[in-house]
């Protein structure tokens, strides 16, 4: 019987012993991964530039209204329109003319988010549907005040080629129609990606 311990058993149980601290110790949530496990390659930067139509008036809008700020009846509405909402699906195209070539489209919304002037926030993803780009997207949060020159918001990630993205656009406008609202904008998109 000893005999056996030690020829079968005991090896048996320093095998186990060496292999059960590892799988026993509660290190579960620590995982080694591969140094490059999705093969990025150097990151590099793109620059983009296109035409962001917002159409709300006419038979298809592209940006329609879902949210009214509340009538406050010392107030009456807020010059700057603070607390409205659209809802967004507009083209971006190569130029300024509505029929140039379609890039993509920027779906989201914006709302009025300032007492002070005019400033929207803005959360939409531009969803690309060109070349090798077809398919991929950029998310842009970020503040929008629409009477200024240039307005910079920031680029806070991407799909697609995109992903890991992140840089910043600027906005600025090209056209606007002030007794419909529709609005032609130029984007610069500078952007870091792998
Ligand atoms: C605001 O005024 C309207 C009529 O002018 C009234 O019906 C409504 O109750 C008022 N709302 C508040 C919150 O006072
Ligand atoms: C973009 O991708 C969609 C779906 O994957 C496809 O139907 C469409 O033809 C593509 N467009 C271009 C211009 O490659």
């Amino acid at each position: 019987m000893a005999k056996i311990f030690f020829t079968l058993l005991l090896p048996l149980l320093i095998a186990f012993s060496q292999t059960s601290p590892a799988a026993g110790a509660d290190s579960s949530f620590v995982q080694s991964v591969k140094r490059n496990p999705m093969k990025l390659r150097t990151e590099k930067l793109s620059q983009f530039r296109f035409y962001w139509h917002d159409i709300i008036s006419g038979p298809n809008p592209t940006a329609v209204n879902i949210v009214q700020p509340p009538v406050n009846n010392k107030t009456k509405t807020a010059p700057t329109g603070f607390g409205m909402i659209n809802m967004i699906d507009d083209p971006l195209t190569e130029k300024p003319e509505a029929d140039s070539k379609l890039l993509g489209r920027a779906q989201g919304l914006y709302g009025l988010a300032s007492q002070g002037e005019v400033g929207l926030l803005m959360a939409m993803n531009f969803v690309f549907s060109t070349g090798k780009y077809n398919g991929s997207t950029l998310t842009i949060l970020g503040r929008n005040p629409v009477f200024h020159k240039v307005r910079e918001m920031p680029v806070i990630g991407g799909s697609g080629l995109f992903r890991f993205a992140r840089g910043y656009v600027q906005a600025s406008t090209h056209s606007f129609d002030l007794k419909t609202g529709d609005a032609v904008v130029e984007y610069n998109v500078h952007v870091m990606h792998y």
